[in-house]
């Protein structure tokens, strides 16, 4: 991995907020004293009650943490209200439509005004202080207005990703018994049409026979398609907002009191529900979001994620409107109507700041250059990676091609447990190296652990741990503390275990290389290999499922399954296309496999336990280097697998 490094630009280094200098001396600061490093900047958010105790965490034992305990605030107060006074009629969202010729901009006193009404219609109807409010919506403004109204009274928001299934959506409602849905009829996406509607009905009569009976349903109208109605339940947004006030007293809200839940996938078991609180996750998502972006007043910023992600929650939402910034809310995709569109919006919105993620990096770059040098791209200033490992040939296309050589770019490493970046460039701090995210932000400690839990120094290759909290980190699994102790804390004593391997080199420079669990990112999507396989046995047809990953092109991981099928079933070109319509049916289109290959055997020790080593190897297509098998039950099994593999180069 030697790769060019690239110089801080001057230009980088002029506006910066951050110098290297500064960076070095606050990163001393922040770990050599917590509590004053964090009692000085959690006031960069407006407190009601200020706060006395600054952090009083444990990765130990039980495992608590909480920061700022006994302040009080509001998120969606700091977002909008404290805003108003001066940046009342600044544009707060840029709303880009899937049609090019769709878009809107809504200002900070609008959006005061459609939360509040917003906030009222939730109050009307119930919604009370801790209710758990589920959001499966497009990527329209209503979408950041549903989590402001909820922030601001209290109320604790589920977003679920618009492209998940009526089952898998009915899966969140019940684990969080969620009781209120916040959707629209239809989204719409590169020009097709999402059924939202009709899966939550779906996904409301799931959850009803699990014992979660949904009692509203509010519906945006975005398309006018058509959709069912169930009288009682489900409540039209627009008629609902239109009867409501427009103003509502922002909840006071303890620091440790819940913000949101995010469904996110391990390495066993269901998804989890990772639960955010409020002082702690705001400061750390606004401090980041300004000093990695190196936002300054004025500046257009764009990040591409889905408000589904905690990418879109973190930095769509709440940082930069936690720092009265523009943000670019974009409903579409990438390659619609063509692979110009990214750079097209850049310059008909003058976006100065973009923050993407390799897989959309390495798609347009797929795509030819001429859809990038045929648009303007002036207005850029700053280029973000995020969700996957970027690889050193897509980072230099983004930095020279994307941003003509001018645009420093932060390669962002962080995950729905941390809130918000952990390790990553400040621009006009840090000599970059494509593919490394650099050094961690303030008050993150990383450490590189062996297998046996010994801390490496200096230049290592290890596991990826955090030695202590910091403000935006997760509080605990919704509803099971313990599986949070079991899942974080309990591999290596005292530390948070991220789940990804990581090398340091001789610079200090951290390069992470991806997850050393049973998680697959597949276009920085995460999912669990046992998810995809519980996915695949239960269609009637299958016995076993094996899922690994394998490295792909554009996806950086694809799914390849190893499927044993029900005795006298026979494998066939068209059962493969089932499954995988059986897999998209059950979780998403997000996980439909990319290669199935059917095996009569899977590779087992005697023990029983499948050997993924060894399915990963073939499925990779490197099965020169399969190592010892000599502890299989029937090591004859691998040449089979090896003979009918998928991926011959
Ligand atoms: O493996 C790391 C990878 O994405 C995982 C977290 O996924 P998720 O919780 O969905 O959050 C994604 C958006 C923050 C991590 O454990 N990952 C994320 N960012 C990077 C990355 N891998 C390498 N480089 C990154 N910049």
């Amino acid at each position: 991995m030697s790769a060019t490094t690239h110089k801080v630009l001057k230009q980088a280094r002029k506006r910066a907020l951050i110098d290297q200098e500064t960076y070095l001396d606050w990163y001393r600061q922040s770990v050599k004293n917590p509590e004053k490093f964090w009692n000085k900047h959690g006031k960069r958010i407006d407190w009601f009650k200020p706060y006395s105790k600054v952090k009083n965490t444990s990765f130990d034992g039980k495992v608590s943490i909480k920061w700022f305990e006994d302040g009080q605030t509001n998120v969606a107060y700091n977002c909008i209200d404290r805003h108003l006074k001066k940046r009342g009629d600044q544009v707060a969202i840029i709303w880009e439509g899937d049609n090019p010729y769709d878009d809107k901009k809504i200002t900070y006193n609008e959006l005061y005004e459609q939360v509040c009404r917003l906030a009222n219609v939730l109050k009307s109807h119930g919604v009370k202080k801790g209710d758990r409010v589920t959001i499966y919506m497009p990527m329209v403004p209503e979408a950041a207005y549903a989590m402001l109204a909820c922030a601001r009274i209290g109320a604790v928001h589920s977003i679920v990703f618009g492209g998940f299934s009526p089952d898998a959506l009915a899966g969140r409602i019940v684990d969080c018994e969620s009781d209120f849905v916040i959707t629209a009829d239809e989204g719409l996406r590169g020009g097709r049409k999402i059924p939202l509607k009709e899966n939550t009905d779906t996904a409301c009569e799931i959850a009803g026979r699990n014992g979660v009976k949904v009692r509203k349903v509010l519906v945006v109208r975005r398309t006018a398609g058509k959709i069912a109605w169930q009288e009682g339940r489900d409540l039209w947004y627009h008629s609902e907002i239109a009867k409501a006030k427009g103003e509502c007293a922002p909840a006071k809200m303890k620091a440790e009191d819940p913000l949101f839940l995010l469904y996110t996938s391990g390495s066993t078991g269901k998804p989890k529900g990772v639960l955010h609180t409020t002082g702690g996750y705001l400061v750390y998502a606004s401090m980041t979001h300004e000093y990695v972006f190196d936002y300054h007043p004025g500046d257009i910023y764009w990040c591409t994620a889905d408000v589904g992600w905690v990418t879109g929650h973190s930095y769509i939402v709440y940082g930069p409107l936690a720092n009265g910034a523009t943000t670019l809310m974009f409903e579409g995709v990438p390659n619609y109507p063509s692979p110009a569109r990214m750079w097209e919006v850049v310059d008909k919105h003058q976006v100065n700041i973009f923050y993407t993620a390799p897989t959309a990096i390495r798609a347009l770059m797929g795509a030819g250059d001429d859809h990038v040098t045929g648009t303007s791209r002036k207005s850029l200033r700053l280029l973000g990676s995020v969700g996957e490992p970027i690889n050193p040939e897509a980072w230099e296309w983004y930095y020279n091609v994307v941003g003509d050589k001018k645009c420093p770019i932060v390669d962002t490493w962080w995950q729905t447990e941390t809130g918000g970046i952990m390790i990553s460039p400040l621009p006009g701090a840090m000599d970059l190296k494509p593919g490394s995210a650099t050094l961690p932000f303030f008050g993150v400690k990383p450490e590189l652990v062996d297998a046996e839990g010994q801390v490496l120094e200096g230049e290592a290759a290890g596991n990826l741990c955090i030695a202590d909290s910091w403000p935006g980190q997760m509080r605990t699994v919704y509803g099971d503390h313990q599986r949070f102790i079991d899942t974080y804390f309990s591999a290596y004593k005292g530390k948070y275990f991220t789940g990804d391997g990581c090398r340091r080199d001789a610079d200090g420079y951290y390069w992470i290389t991806g997850r050393v669990d049973d998680v697959l990112n597949v276009s920085g999507h995460r999912m669990g290999t046992a998810e995809v396989e519980s996915a695949l046995v239960s269609h009637d047809k299958v016995s076993e499922a094996a899922v690994v990953g394998y490295p792909h092109d554009v996806k950086g991981q694809g799914i390849y399954c190893y499927v044993t099928l029900m005795a006298g079933v026979e494998g066939s070109e068209d059962l493969k296309k089932e499954l995988v319509k059986h897999v998209r049916q059950e979780i998403g289109p997000i996980a439909a496999p990319d290669k199935i290959q059917f095996s009569p055997g899977l590779p087992k020790t005697r023990s029983g336990k499948i050997m993924r080593r060894i399915l990963r190897k073939i499925a990779e297509d490197d099965y020169a280097a399969l190592g010892d098998t000599s502890t299989l039950a029937d090591p004859g099994v691998v040449e089979e697998l090896i003979e009918n593999r998928q991926n011959k180069k």
